[in-house]
């Protein structure tokens, strides 16, 4: 039981919460319990995180990702399945489920990749898979990639149309190059024209847009999309700070377009890190990618603070969303019925971010002396897990699922 100011049905109101069973059981006035100091949010998701291990465990491993999730205020990741080797069959997708039953600080979801090696059986290795745990995606489809591991084409992409959601990286292979920084070898007009050849094809859900022609585009339609706070946040202008560290993909674009992305917040359907941990040595030989699961929410709560975006926006991409785009109907609100899953903040204590207070085994930031707010408190499932550091973190097993079965 707990009391406070609690975010509840699009405001503040103060009151207590009854908590049974990890689940909440009653919000109200009279509901008595232990005094929390700050804001009551609910905890966010991050439905797009890279938390490697297996081979590359130098990068990340759940443990580390997750722990850096949850000191960002995140109850729940879904991982993506580009690791090394990738997750595209069964036995690799439950080998890695174990994993993070024992390792993970949050709970924990994982897409499937639509590979080569499983294109033709891929509705007999989703069935397996979904027998046991609720599968969010098909995900980190590359498509036509350079990665022969992850190279799948558009016509792969219709075999599984319709049956479940499918997340696309949305760059056109034939307009990429390669060089640096590579802002300048991939063109906006490689996401431009990778999502309208999808649409083309059926609904997606497309992965961290970069740009207003295709938010313009996907709005219009049934696919829904998600932003990363890299593009929202940071511009090509930030290569003379970030020097080697600045690739990206899709890459960094103008100062233009960012400011576009932030002035259109509430226009974003969901808000994800795309959280891309790789080493310095692997970043000064290029690998593309940020860190970001730890500081998405607490730069974006400062946003908030300060009255450039709409703290109810910010709770509708971060949490409410992604819940109900990708089936976690226990998460994403602070409800009667749903788990008590929530990021307890104070407003005042703004803080200065340094990649040494942060949990991710990468150890650097592109947001170095960005000003956040991190939580005090997480609770998931009704237990606090911050402070005590609880491994709490379960996979989401099949009957939870929003009825995507086949
Ligand atoms: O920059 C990126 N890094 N973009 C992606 O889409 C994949 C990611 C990674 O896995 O490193
Ligand atoms: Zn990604």
């Amino acid at each position: 039981m707990l009391e406070g100011k609690i975010f509840y049905k699009g405001s503040f109101i103060e009151a207590g919460i009854e908590i049974d069973n990890g689940r909440i059981k009653r919000i109200g006035k009279l509901v008595k319990g232990k005094k929390v100091q700050g804001i009551i949010l609910p905890a966010g998701i991050d439905v797009h995180v890279h938390f490697r291990d297996f081979e590359e465990k130098r990068k990340e491993t759940i443990e580390t990702g997750s722990l850096s999730a949850l000191h960002g205020g995140i109850c729940l990741v879904v991982d993506q399945p580009n690791t090394k080797p990738p997750v595209d069959n069964e036995d690799i997708y439950f080998k890695r489920m174990e994993i993070a039953e024992r390792k993970s600080y949050v709970d924990y979801s994982l897409n499937l990749a639509l590979t080569k090696n499983n294109a033709d059986r891929i509705e007999d290795v989703l069935r397996r898979i979904s027998a046991r745990y609720h599968l969010p995606a098909i995900g980190e489809v590359f498509l036509e990639n350079k990665n022969k591991k992850l190279e799948v084409g558009y016509e792969e992409l219709s075999k599984v149309k319709g049956i479940w959601r499918i997340s696309v990286h949305a760059e056109d292979p034939s307009l990429v190059k390669s060089g640096f920084p590579n802002f300048l070898y991939r063109p906006k007009e490689a996401e431009i024209i990778a999502v309208r050849k999808c649409l083309d094809i059926s609904n997606f859900h497309f992965c961290h847009l970069s740009t207003r022609e295709a938010v313009e585009i996907v709005e219009k339609t049934a696919s829904s999309f998600e932003v990363a706070p890299h593009h929202i946040l940071l511009s090509t202008r930030d290569f003379e700070r970030l020097g080697n560290l600045v690739n990206v993909n899709p890459p960094l674009r103008d100062k233009g377009d960012a400011e576009w992305l932030l002035k259109n917040f509430s226009r974003i359907k969901i808000l994800t890190s795309d959280h891309a941990p790789h080493t310095i040595e692997d970043k000064e030989s290029g690998s593309p990618g940020f860190p970001g699961v730890e500081t998405m929410y607490p730069i974006f709560l400062r946003l908030a603070k300060l009255g450039i975006i709409d703290l109810r926006d910010l709770v509708e991409k971060i949490a409410r969303n992604p819940a109900k785009l990708f089936g976690f109907s226990d998460y994403g609100e602070i409800e009667v019925g749903k788990f008590a899953n929530f990021a307890v903040f104070d407003l005042k204590d703004v803080r200065k971010i340094k990649a040494e207070d942060l949990h991710s085994k990468c150890s650097w930031t592109p947001y170095e002396g960005f000003e956040a707010i991190f939580p005090k408190m997480v609770f998931i499932r009704g237990e606090e897990v911050l402070e005590s550091r609880t491994r709490i973190g379960r996979t989401i097993s099949s009957h939870f699922s929003s009825g995507k079965e086949i």
